[in-house]
């Protein structure tokens, strides 16, 4: 947890944030998640908001913020002695209150009474979009909507949610205060660690899953456990593959997109692409050359005052030009970006807000958290995959995670749809269909002048980097 004054001055900001505003300001905190059944239940995970503003860790806490009176109620239940036996003594709900600033508790259903009895009182009532179905149960039961009311549809946000609340609970998580930095660094560090892992790790024979398990025994050992799926394939082609159940094979490339979330649930979020031999054949280093110089060009170029989508087109123009220099596309690569050939080569955006999740705050609405107001969304592929276009301010931080990916069905698709036909070599890209692909992913502070890469080591990236460090694999 973080000192007390970090929660009371957030929520003051809060509330000066939405000083124009009406009614309740409401948060409801996650509850335990069953696998099957109710005893047996996923790893609890707090809502990121309800951390940011109120701290709390456990499950069935809420609060509200009265927005005329300005009085806080943090509501939960003391445990009783059933709970006891089973989990232990444990801190009061206002002695955990306490720590966060907030003087006034109630049990859990008096959130419940309290919001119903504003609702009946014509008081505006200002909720976020739900993350979880428990919560848009409860909110849908509450608001009188139902639970698909009440959950944003990705990238729009959700209409019925507080337009006010979601705008000033953004433009602060947005910006990382120097507390939060110190802890995404952390993350990060443990990332290293389980990259490393990896890494180490990578000779032919050796099963995917073994892999995956050496690198979340690293974060589960020193953090809360990893901030998404581990992805680790030699099928980095196929962008988020999920499936770890092959063996690792001489030749091929083997992609690892894996993040730890540390014990104050901030996110890491790195990718690395090597070879499983130790050694990049030159077709391999080709490309990889040509992802590693949009990774860079894209942290040289990241700080205040440029748009991601500036430093995301400047990027696709780059992964164009390499990839004409290896006589795949032909023709000017401007003419190239409006065809849409970038999105064949990388239908994915160049990077995400990063924080307490992830993708952070997506659960709001892609666009409400990625875009600044005004900026439109490039319908292109690639460009328009965009999560975090917003013009660079100190304090955000995101990924620079360019890749090239050879997706056969995607070749096809272009190939069939005529899309790119003029630039495109598709009698070239035969011999690639077998390739998969690469990526190359750092997390990166947005700073007064320029920008730094989080955490304190950044993982080898040139390719005698890697080459020098796997020679330690054999
Ligand atoms: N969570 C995978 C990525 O966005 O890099
Ligand atoms: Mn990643
Ligand atoms: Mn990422």
């Amino acid at each position: 947890m973080f000192y007390k004054d970090t929660y009371i001055s957030r929520r003051a900001r809060l509330v000066s944030l939405l000083s124009g505003e009406k009614g309740l300001a409401i948060f409801l905190g996650n509850a335990d998640s069953p696998q099957n059944y109710p005893d047996n239940c996923y790893r609890f995970r707090q809502d990121s908001t309800f951390l940011y503003f109120w701290g709390i860790d456990e499950p069935l806490f809420a609060a509200t913020i009265d927005l005329e009176s300005g009085k806080e109620t943090i509501y939960g239940d003391d445990v009783d002695i059933d709970d006891i036996i089973w989990m232990g003594p444990q801190p009061s709900v206002a002695s955990r209150a306490e720590t966060v600033g907030v003087h006034s508790t109630a049990p859990y259903n008096a959130f419940f009474e309290t919001v119903r009895s504003a609702r009946k009182a014509g008081r505006p009532v200002h909720f976020l979009p739900a993350s979880r179905h428990y919560n848009a149960g409860c909110l849908a039961d509450l608001l009188g909507l139902s639970p698909r009311q009440v959950v944003s549809d990705g990238k729009k946000g959700c209409a019925n949610a507080s337009a006010a609340l979601v705008k000033a609970v953004i433009s602060m998580r947005l910006i990382k205060e120097d507390c939060e930095i110190e802890e995404i660094d952390k993350a990060c560090d443990i990332t290293y660690e389980m990259h490393t892992a990896a890494r180490r790790g990578c000779r032919a024979g050796v099963p995917e899953q073994e892999l995956v398990g050496r690198m979340e025994g690293v974060t589960l050992s020193k953090g809360w456990g990893t901030s998404f799926s581990t992805i680790l394939s030699q099928h980095g082609e196929t962008l988020h593959n999920p499936w770890h159940n092959a063996v690792l094979e001489d030749g091929k490339l083997l992609l690892v997109d894996a993040g730890a979330e540390n014990n104050m649930h901030y996110a890491g979020d790195f990718t690395r692409t090597f070879p499983v031999s130790g050694k990049f054949t030159s077709k391999q280093k080709d490309i990889y050359n040509i992802v590693l110089s949009c990774n860079e060009l894209a942290f040289e170029m990241a700080g205040p005052g440029k748009t991601y989508t500036g430093i995301s087109r400047a990027v696709a123009l780059n992964m164009l030009e390499g990839l004409k220099g290896l006589g795949l596309v032909e023709g000017n690569t401007g003419d190239m970006l409006e065809a849409d050939v970038a999105g064949l080569f990388m239908p994915h955006g160049l990077g995400h807000n990063m924080g307490l999740d992830v993708h952070d705050m997506e659960d709001f609405g892609e666009n409400l958290e990625g875009y600044d107001p005004g900026q439109a969304r490039s319908p292109l592929l690639g460009l328009g995959s965009l999560r975090m276009a917003r013009e660079l301010r100190p304090g955000h931080v995101f990924t620079d995670e360019p890749g090239i990916y050879f997706i056969p069905a995607l070749i096809e698709h272009y190939r069939k749809n005529g899309i790119g036909k003029d630039f495109i070599r598709f009698d070239r890209l035969e011999s690639y269909k077998d390739f998969g692909g690469i990526r190359i992913e750092d997390d990166v502070l947005v700073m007064e002048y320029g920008a730094r890469r989080l955490g304190r080591y950044r993982l080898p990236a040139t390719v005698e980097e890697v080459e020098e460090d796997m020679k330690q694999n054999k």
